[in-house]
């Protein structure tokens, strides 16, 4: 099942949380800002080593990278990067759901249990909440009918208006949820 909180990503000691990052995986604002600044420097410096698949490139729109959580609670980030907006036709959706198949298939290949997503691509990148939490919801629930691992799938929110989109969502699409304030 499903978990819907409303939390600081950062505080959250679980397995590994997902950091909704840019190309460069070189931190920013938003949740990348909070995750880099609660893991410390060193998190950086993992990033950067990462290998750049085209200059200025380490994680393709779409795809998944993984590093330890460093100061974190959290074991692990997985950093994934969401579409920007640009309307809904150029491939968006496609591509705001391979961020979360992808994170989910990079959790399993490291034993990662239990997994939480920020709202990828609502913020800065500017995703209209309700049709990203639908695009969300349906790629992990699909996810979770076709492999039982992560057993722990938590969708957090930072604000209660993130956190009802994903519950209008999951209502729309017949989607088991649990939530919880945290
Ligand atoms: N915990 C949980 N969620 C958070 C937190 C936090 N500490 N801080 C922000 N959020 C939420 C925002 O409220 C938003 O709903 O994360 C969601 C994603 O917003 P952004 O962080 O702006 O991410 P995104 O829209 O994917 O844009 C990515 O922003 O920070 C830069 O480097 C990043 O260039 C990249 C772009």
């Amino acid at each position: 099942m499903i978990e819907i909180i409303q939390a600081d990503i950062t505080a959250l000691a679980i397995d590994a949380i997902v950091n909704a990052a840019n190309e460069t995986l070189l931190g920013g604002g938003g949740v990348d800002g909070a995750i880099h600044r609660a893991a410390g420097p060193r998190l950086l410096d993992a990033c950067r080593a990462i290998l750049e698949v085209r200059p200025g490139v380490r994680c393709p729109t779409g795809e998944a990278r993984i590093t330890p959580g460093f100061d974190l609670p959290a074991r692990h980030v997985i950093h994934t990067v969401g579409p920007v907006w640009h309307g809904g036709d150029h491939r968006e959706p496609e591509l705001l759901a391979a961020c979360h198949r992808n994170t989910l298939t990079l959790a399993r290949e490291r034993a990662i249990d239990s997994i939480a997503f920020p709202a990828i691509s609502c913020g800065v990148y500017g995703y209209p909440r309700d049709a990203a939490a639908g695009v969300a919801l349906s790629a992990l629930a699909e996810e979770q009918h076709r492999v039982r691992t992560p057993h722990r799938i938590i969708l957090c929110a930072f604000d209660a208006g993130m956190a009802e989109a994903w519950r209008r969502a999951a209502e729309r699409l017949h989607v088991a949820v649990a939530g919880s304030e945290q």
